[in-house]
């Protein structure tokens, strides 16, 4: 078959892509084996050297030959998610299909916001929102969209609701009675898309939280009194399930009912936490989340998807339309009112990346049960870690977890855990995160690679014993 001048080469890509399977299968499979450091990251100039990432983008010359030991050394630079020792952040571990869907996509490049241009992709996050929609509860009408992270959905929810609280805002722009009501705990992504909405951050009102910095539901009435003798009215209100430090989740049905009660938009950020909804056993952690306004879901944490893969869901799906009040006629018809085959009048992006084959092939593969069994794993596990480390003397843990996040600290100095934290890292030995909850500093674990086990955990507390003794 005759290659057009500066086309694909068929050839070309089947070498590169054995070459880059291969490497990433054994990189993987090194990395959940726990035989390798979990690693560290070295310093970026000296990185940016050892990748030759400014002289090949000068002077190129990356050849099948060379491709193959500059890919190694790249591996050996990155994070090693599925590694047992790999507990810091919330980033799944991704499964196979999803990477798949990836190496499939980035090939055949899809930018599906229009159906004609990725009809079978755009045909998937249809198919995928409609499934996330009915696994919340909601009724037929509800919607949505995906989109690329769970920062961009708060973003965007916070648009639909803004549009229901102020239809004119779109071209009037925004005046300063509005507010949204938050914990100081919500995911900072929240205040951010407050701000970037022309409200000013200071539209945050703060909800009072607990000791766990759960949302306490009694004190909502004192909020909405402090937000309305400021002179504003609330378009909406934030819970968390769960949260980004604690892993916890607010009650939700109790912070739903004082919504209704008051004609309040209710949103959870649900971008770790909704993947529960298909295990049976924990699923009743977002109780109440079938009365909610709306709701965002991140597939790449418990879904094990690559990034990025989030949903932005409305339980009425016509108010995300009303979010963006705009039309582009080379894209879709000016006098068209067919929304149907179009995704932009519901998201932020134009073009946008196949985010729906990375959940529907992950669905297809392991179907509800095989996430739900995922998922169940890390949760239950990390109740077990938090029974061993609890178990430890001077070892202290925040909360029994009710996720697969968990705080815990060594004594309670808040320098010592920051110190045990980074000799951690610089042994490449454990890679945890830390975290403040209510003022106060704790070693966080996020608890996602399946090769984590008990023994990695007691290797871990062996470690900070052995770091503390000589700090
Ligand atoms: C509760 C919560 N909301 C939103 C986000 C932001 O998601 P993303 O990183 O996909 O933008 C996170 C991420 O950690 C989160 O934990």
């Amino acid at each position: 078959m005759t290659v057009p001048r500066g086309g694909w080469d068929p050839g070309e890509y089947e070498r590169l892509a054995a070459i880059a399977v291969a490497a990433v299968a054994r990189h993987v499979a090194e990395s959940q084996s726990g035989d390798v450091p979990v690693g560290s990251p070295a310093p970026l100039p000296e990185l940016i050297q050892r990748l030759e990432l400014r002289s090949l983008i000068r002077d190129g010359g990356l050849e099948p030959e060379r491709f193959e030991p500059w890919l190694e050394r790249m591996l050996e630079h990155s994070v090693r998610l599925h590694h047992p020792a790999q507990i810091a952040h919330q980033v799944g571990a991704p499964d196979v299909p999803s990477a798949i869907a990836d190496l499939v996509q980035g090939a055949i490049n899809q930018p599906m916001s229009v159906y004609e241009m990725g009809p079978a992709a755009h045909a998937m996050e249809r198919v995928v929102v409609e499934w996330m929609t009915r696994q919340l509860g909601w009724p037929d009408g509800a919607g949505g969209v995906l989109t690329h992270g769970g920062s961009l959905a708060n973003l965007t929810v916070l648009l639909a609701a803004r549009a229901a609280a102020a239809p004119d805002a779109w071209t009037d722009g925004v005046d300063r009675t509005l507010a949204v009501l938050a914990p100081s705990s919500t995911h900072y992504s929240v205040r951010r898309s407050v701000a970037m909405l022309g409200l000013g951050e200071r539209a945050v009102v703060d909800l009072e939280v607990d000791e766990y910095e759960r949302i306490v539901p009694d004190a909502l009435d004192d909020a909405l009194e402090r937000c309305e003798a400021a002179g504003r009215r609330p378009m909406a209100l934030v819970a968390a399930a769960c949260a980004t430090s604690t892993g916890l989740h607010d009650d939700l049905e109790a912070i739903g009912a004082f919504c209704r009660e008051h004609g309040i938009w209710f949103h959870v950020d649900a971008a770790h936490g909704a993947t529960a909804l298909l295990s049976p056993v924990h699923r009743h952690r977002l109780r109440g989340i079938e009365h909610a306004d709306s709701a965002i879901w991140d597939a790449h944490k418990m879904m094990r998807t690559s990034t990025l893969a989030a949903a932005v869901l409305l339980r009425d799906g016509r108010r995300l339309e009303a979010a963006f009040r705009q039309k582009a006629s080379y894209l879709i018809y000016e006098d068209s009112d067919d929304v149907g085959l179009s995704l932009l009048e519901r998201q932020v992006e134009c073009t946008k990346a196949a985010l729906g084959a990375r959940i529907f092939m992950t669905l297809a593969f392991r179907g509800e049960e095989g996430i739900a069994r995922y998922l169940e794993g890390r949760y239950d596990e990390t109740v077990r870690f938090w029974e061993l480390i609890s178990a430890r003397e001077g070892f202290e843990c925040l909360s029994r977890p009710e996720s697969n996040i968990l705080c815990f600290r060594y004594g309670r100095d808040p320098q010592l855990q920051i110190r045990l934290r980074e000799q951690l890292l610089a042994e490449k030995r454990f890679h945890l995160s830390s975290t403040e909850v209510n003022g106060e500093r704790w070693l966080r674990m996020t608890v996602t690679a399946p090769a984590t086990s008990e023994e990695t955990i007691l290797g871990l507390l062996d470690a900070i014993e052995r770091l503390a003794a000589a700090d």
